[in-house]
């Protein structure tokens, strides 16, 4: 089986990568020229890398033609909401013209009717005090959230429009070894693994909104709920892909300083507040779990020191 993942050098994608190796699928990934190759290292030689930005609807149709891939997971996207904020225009347009022309691309192709995954968000519910449902109102509150919906109402439209064979995900927080260092529990993890390693540092972690919950997945569980969504899900339907837990951020942080020797003191950084920000996700995942035997097996607390420990080795 062939399979291409886009954003394929980034975390999730790594993730899935390694995964899809495992269940002894040909991989096929799409990167920029400026795509950091880090994440792939070990794998680099197993799979097969192809270079292509999103937005540049010839070179996607060229790939999908030639290695049309049985599953593609399309995960490429500009995936940081605060950054949506300052750059909302690049979020929108790589979001959501990058998966038109994904479709286009597919459907440029005449007998072809792969698997498609768009990772959508649990930003795309919004504003909410509510356990989420598939079925809960979407009041996205950041430019990110409303890229994602577009990408969700888009994907719905192809498969009711074309019948092409597209599973939307609503993806909840996601972290774990090679998070990127700008979300939360990569940069208090990074931080604190700086602190270890130069004693001259200042013991001090810079933190924003600590009162925010969310609910939390390890990536390694994230990308087999991918896998299984693809494997398993309805053509046209959207699943949640969460633990159904929520914890506040402030309990994040209070155990990855549980985990270090260091004394380490927290400083407010007013730079990393946003000007809205959702004070508590928590999804529920039944629809899900039901239709695909789908359980997260890492927990958080493992998860947390396996990304500690992969900032105090980088
Ligand atoms: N990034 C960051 N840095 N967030 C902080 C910090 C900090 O220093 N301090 C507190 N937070 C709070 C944020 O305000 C937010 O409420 C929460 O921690 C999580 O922030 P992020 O890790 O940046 O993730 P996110 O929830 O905004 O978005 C992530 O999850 C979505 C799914 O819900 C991303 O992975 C998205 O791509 C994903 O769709």
């Amino acid at each position: 089986m062939k399979v291409l993942i886009t954003g394929i050098s980034g975390f999730a994608g790594s993730h899935l990568a390694e995964y899809a190796l495992s269940k002894e699928a040909e991989v096929h990934g799409t990167t920029r020229w400026r795509s950091k190759l880090e994440n792939l290292q070990e794998i680099k030689d197993v799979i097969t890398l192809h270079e292509c930005d999103i937005n540049d609807s010839f070179a996607f149709r060229d790939i999908i033609k030639k290695v049309k891939p049985d599953y593609i997971f399309h995960l490429a996207a500009q995936s940081f909401v605060k950054a949506s904020w300052t750059e909302p225009y690049q979020t929108l347009h790589t979001n959501i013209i990058g998966e038109l022309n994904l479709f286009e691309a597919v459907r440029s192709i005449s007998n072809y009717k792969p698997r498609i995954l768009i990772a959508g968000s649990s930003e795309e519910y919004g504003h909410t005090d509510v356990e989420l449902t598939e079925d809960s109102p979407l009041r996205p509150l950041s430019p990110y959230g409303v890229s994602k919906v577009a990408q969700d109402l888009l994907g719905f439209q192809y498969f009711k429009s074309y019948g092409m064979h597209i599973i939307r995900t609503r993806g909840f927080n996601h972290t774990g070894p090679r998070r990127g260092e700008v979300f939360v529990c990569s940069t208090f993890a990074k931080q604190i693994a700086e602190i270890e390693k130069d004693k001259s540092k200042l013991p001090i972690i810079k933190v924003g909104n600590l009162d925010a919950e969310r609910d939390f997945t390890d990536v390694r569980d994230m990308v087999k709920g991918y896998w299984l969504a693809l494997e398993k899900g309805e053509p046209g339907e959207v699943y949640n892909i969460c633990s159904g837990k929520s914890i506040p951020i402030k309990n994040i942080l209070r155990k990855l300083l549980s985990l270090s020797k260091r004394e380490i003191k927290i400083r407010n950084d007013p730079e990393r507040m946003r000007p809205s920000d959702l004070k508590v996700l928590v999804g529920n995942n039944t629809k899900f779990t039901e239709k695909t035997g789908w359980k997260p097996s890492i927990n958080i607390d493992q998860t947390l020191e396996d990304l500690l420990n992969y900032w105090r080795e980088k």
